[in-house]
């Protein structure tokens, strides 16, 4: 007879002590007494993996977020121990395992110090209801560390004392510190004593994080289910952490085309056609650049993905090619439920292949979203994927569509509690079968992979465009994103400031806001301040939702179209700088945006500061983001910064006022810095390049720079056909020497380079090309410091 009906807890075990230890090439495998077993896999010298199972066997190791061409191999490892400890060492990282209990304490392997150490470490709770594990990891903060990182959380930088939940959640007008939102990017960086590391807990569970929050002095984070196994990074530069990281979980597999760089117009919805027609053709009639336009739901027949309006669109092909021939790529958006409706292609082809989500005993997931009771593709089953990306081939191959933008991928399911599917729903996990529990996070992920591997294969020889608003870690490989639906606040445009800067350093450079706010409507002050961030953003889009007003560059009169006109144009000019940035990022997992404390982790005063960030490697910016203001106070990281505007020079290290009327932004250079430009166009492709412009900053001292061009789209520059500039810069009191080593096989369309000096302490008085003095006849000297040179200069000598 059973007298005991109360549930037996089995809350926080722990580790007891090690009994065995194994080594297996680069694996490491400890086991305790109770039977965990602790592996930690060298995958760099500066990357230990570590997991632990509590049953003695691990489950499969299949992860979504890790790429297959992340970096592997070390150069150093030796394994060692003393009465207390395991001791491995690489070239980086020191790792003592504790013979005790487990507990693992990682040491700087140059000087070692001390940067992270668990304090229980990992432990764990029986779960009665789920089976399996809520697993746990906790470590003792040290002195004086920030924190940093996980993507799309809408609070200040540094998370130090807040606490977490990660779960892709769809937040119509969510607010300042609202968690969870759209993304669930489980990464975060740790600085202390100027040293940083990273921790990527790759659990696609619900998953919470906490930052010296619950307790003082102590950082820790658990999972509702699946293993405790994460990645532990070592800078100590938190510059390579982030870029480390990016190598792990990928970065994007292509270069963007440069269109898509370029500013993009959206609205919830431009429809009929005619109204598209007449914000096309006003975008050309008041020169404001555009490159692409979006059609958003309502483009569709009853919000049936896959379909056309008849009504609203009648020949599809003829309006996206008449778009195409004033320069406009034509984006539209498909969300993941599917209609019920037998008489609907998608949806019958779904049914008869089983490829929608069931729930635990057999049942559909039916939920209602735009075109009300719908069915979902399971996208996390290979064979549904490949269906779902041949579904793009009339859109993209027959209509011409150059970009899908994937939304409500939370999913997002009205009416019901909890904003998604139940947990009981199943999930083939490619070939791992579960619940949603473990799918949820990277439903949305799976889903823009599909849709890439769709544009990529249709849009083939160019490159695909995609925007998703769901992501889990890696996604970034596929896909640009965008923050969702935020609102016309002036609190909202600092919010998507902090935003976009954490999702760069969490591994995701392509990302903007809505400009102005999706929800509400700005006022024309607001939308100006928006689109002046907005146009140094590595995505650059506005959209709203209809219901509230026009939002368009003209919508708020002819003094702010004016505003808005010349910061898109600034950001057409500096194309070819953030197309470098771009480069680095896809090519070494450099951020675009950089926070002052990933700039220089060195200053202290960077820490806490959210509001100045670093555009590509050598502009500093900062919004304005308050009503009425003339000016803010902004803080320069060390250093000279040229004024963009008026080319004074600033002193770093100090904070300082910055005049910035409604026509102006806070926006300096880096002293010494090359940045490379194009002449302004309507859009990417409209003009042939004739001549590539250099704005160079006089700096007495050396500095580098690079500009990296191709054929703007394509793959050749996959084979090698790109151009890229190494510029160094040597300035001194008399004389600027700017050196330029080039590589790559692409040869650009222009011939010349037109150099214009800034801050020149000096006034030319000689000029040699290539050890050749030129006489002014040779070269164009112009009165304004602009000389205009051979592409081809490999030594470029002035002199007073
Ligand atoms: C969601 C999206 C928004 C879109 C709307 C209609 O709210 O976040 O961007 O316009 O759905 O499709």
């Amino acid at each position: 007879m059973i007298l005991n009906t109360e549930l037996e807890y089995k809350g926080n075990l722990s580790p007891t002590n090690i009994v065995s230890y194994k080594k297996n090439l680069d694996t490491l495998s400890f086991t305790s007494e109770n039977n965990v077993v602790l592996q930690i896999t060298v995958q760099r010298d500066s990357v230990l993996r570590i997991r632990y199972t509590t049953t003695g066997v691990f489950e499969k190791d299949f992860s979504y977020a890790i790429t297959k061409y992340a970096s592997r191999g070390y150069n150093f490892l030796e394994i060692t121990e003393d009465k207390d400890n395991y001791i491995i060492t690489t070239s980086k990282i020191i790792c003592h395992v504790a013979k005790m209990d487990m507990r693992v304490a990682m040491y700087d392997a140059k000087d070692n110090m001390l940067i992270c150490e668990d304090e229980i470490g990992f432990h764990w709770e029986e779960s009665y209801e789920f089976g399996g594990n809520v697993v746990k990891m906790t470590k003792t903060a040290q002195e004086g560390e920030s924190y940093y990182g996980l993507g799309d959380k809408p609070v200040d930088n540094n998370l130090k004392g807040k606490r977490f939940e990660n779960w892709v959640t769809d937040s119509y007008a969510y607010k300042k510190d609202q968690d969870p939102l759209y993304k669930a990017i489980p990464f975060y960086i740790g600085l202390h004593h100027e040293k940083s590391y990273g921790i990527f807990f790759d659990n696609t569970f619900r998953a919470d994080f906490d930052f010296c929050h619950e307790r003082r002095n102590i950082t820790s984070f658990w999972a509702q289910g699946g293993e405790m196994n994460y990645y532990f990074i070592y800078g100590p530069e938190m510059s390579d952490v982030v870029s480390i990281y990016t190598d792990l979980t990928g970065k994007p597999h292509e270069l963007p085309a440069l269109w898509t760089l370029g500013y993009h117009q959206c609205k919830w919805s431009y429809y009929p056609e005619s109204q598209v027609t007449e914000i096309a053709d006003k975008f050309r009639k008041l020169k404001i650049p555009c490159d692409a336009l979006y059609l958003d739901i309502d483009y569709m027949e009853g919000f049936r993905c896959f379909t056309w309006s008849n009504e609203y669109f009648p020949d599809p092909k003829r309006m996206v090619k008449e778009l195409a021939d004033k320069g406009f790529k034509t984006i539209v958006i498909i969300d993941p439920g599917i209609k019920i409706d037998k008489d609907y292609s998608v949806y019958k082809e779904g049914l008869e292949k089983d490829y929608f989500c069931k729930r635990a005993d057999g049942a559909y997931m039916k939920g209602k979203v735009w075109p009300g009771e719908c069915y979902f593709p399971d996208f996390t089953n290979p064979e549904v994927r490949e269906w779902w990306s041949d579904l793009f081939k009339e859109l993209v191959e027959d209509i011409g569509v150059k970009g899908v933008w994937n939304d409500m991928n939370e999913p997002a399911v009205m009416d019901v509690p909890g904003k998604t599917f139940p947990n009981d729903v199943r999930h083939d996990y490619d070939g791992n079968r579960c619940s949603h529990r473990k799918a949820h996070n990277v439903y949305g992920m799976q889903m823009a992979r599909a849709t890439y591997q769709g544009l990529k294969k249709f849009s083939y020889p160019k490159r695909p465009f995609v925007i998703t608003r769901a992501a889990y870690s890696g996604t970034q490989r596929y896909t640009s994103s965008w923050t969702g639906d935020n609102i016309a606040t002036w609190e909202h445009l600092s919010i998507a400031n902090i935003q976009a800067q954490r999702m760069c350093m969490s591994g995701f450079s392509f990302i903007g806001s809505d400009i102005g706010g999706f929800a509400e409507q700005p006022n024309g002050e607001l939308y100006a301040r928006w689109i002046q961030l907005g146009v140094f953003h590595p995505f650059c889009r506005t959209h709203s939702s209809g219901d509230h007003g026009d939002q368009e560059p003209w919508s708020f009169g002819p003094n702010v179209t004016d505003i808005v006109r010349k910061f898109i144009e600034i950001r057409y000019q500096l194309l070819p700088y953030l197309y470098t940035a771009f480069w680095r990022y896809a090519n070494e997992g450099v951020p675009i945006l950089k926070s002052l404390v990933l700039y220089d982790q060195k200053d202290p005063h960077n820490y806490y500061r959210n509001d100045e960030f670093i555009f590509g490697e050598k502009i500093l910016a900062c919004p304005i983001t308050e009503p009425n203001a003339k000016g803010r106070r902004m803080y320069f990281p060390f250093g000279n910064w040229y004024d963009f505007w008026t080319n004074e020079v600033i002193e770093g290290g100090q904070e300082l006022w910055v005049d910035a009327d409604l026509d102006s932004m806070p926006i300096f250079v880096k002293e010494g810095a090359i940045i490379p430009k194009y002449p302004i166009q309507q859009y990417v492709g409209e003009k042939e390049i004739d001549e590539l412009v250099l704005d160079v900053y006089y700096k007495s001292g050396e500095e580098t720079s690079q500009v990296f061009e191709d054929a703007q789209d394509g793959y050749d520059y996959i084979k090698g056909r790109y151009s890229l500039r190494n510029f160094k810069l040597v300035g001194k009191e008399k004389s600027l020497i700017i050196q330029q080593y080039k590589s790559g096989k692409y040869i650009t369309p222009y011939e010349t380079i037109k150099i214009k000096f800034h801050g020149l302490p000096f006034k030319i008085s000689k000029i040699q090309i290539d050890n050749e003095e030129k006489l002014f006849g040779d070269v164009k000297l112009n009165g304004d410091n602009t000389i205009v040179i051979s592409k081809e200069f490999t030594e470029l000598h002035i002199i007073t």
